[in-house]
């Protein structure tokens, strides 16, 4: 089970990533050029959420059983001296969390009646903050 999980939370990324610039570029797009917030806009959060919450998900099961994190949780003072320990431990999935909840808070209030123009902006924040927290707590050195 481990081996299939860490491969989908691997893959994962690629897709979410992608998604994730093309919704933050298509917000400022719509921000700056005080377009409508279309179905399109709507359902382009939608995926981007899935896409999170699945991550969400697999990342919290990959937690308690990856050797990566289980390690650091035996010993929590020795792993927050050790870089690597330190963020599979405690920042990566801290991190991914918060970029989590900001995805889902720009999908939830874009559902509210609130006009377009802050529905945009809104998205523009809540995508560029996650986008930033997500590629700075990536373990780069293990992926690619
Ligand atoms: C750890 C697991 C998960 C947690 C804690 C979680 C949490 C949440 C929360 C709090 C919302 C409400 C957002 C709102 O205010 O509208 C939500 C919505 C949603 N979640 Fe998750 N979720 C999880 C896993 C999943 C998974 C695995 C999927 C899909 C395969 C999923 C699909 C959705 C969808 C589609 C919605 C939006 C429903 C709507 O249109 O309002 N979630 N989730
Ligand atoms: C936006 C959400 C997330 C992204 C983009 C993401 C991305 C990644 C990536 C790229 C890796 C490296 C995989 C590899 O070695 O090839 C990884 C590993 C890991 N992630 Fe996440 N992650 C997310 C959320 C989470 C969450 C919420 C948790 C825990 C609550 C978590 C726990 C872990 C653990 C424990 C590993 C180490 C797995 C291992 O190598 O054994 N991740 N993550």
């Amino acid at each position: 089970m481990y081996i299939g999980l860490k491969h989908l939370h691997s893959f994962l990324p690629y897709l979410l990533l992608t998604v994730l610039l093309f919704a933050f570029v298509k917000s400022v797009i719509a921000y700056r050029g005080q377009h409508p917030h279309t179905e399109g806009h709507r359902k382009n959060g939608l995926i981007l959420l899935i896409l999170a919450h699945i991550q969400l998900l697999i990342g919290g099961i990959l937690y308690f059983v990856s050797p990566m994190s289980t390690s650091g949780l035996n010993d929590l003072g020795a792993a927050m001296k050790d870089s690597t320990l330190r963020l599979y431990t405690l920042e990566h999935p801290l991190m991914m969390i918060l970029a989590i909840v900001l995805i889902t808070m720009a999908y939830s209030k874009s559902k509210k009646d609130i006009s377009s123009h802050l529905k945009h902006k809104i998205k523009c924040i809540y995508f560029g903050l996650a986008l930033v927290l997500i590629l700075s707590k990536i373990p780069w050195s293990a992926w690619l």
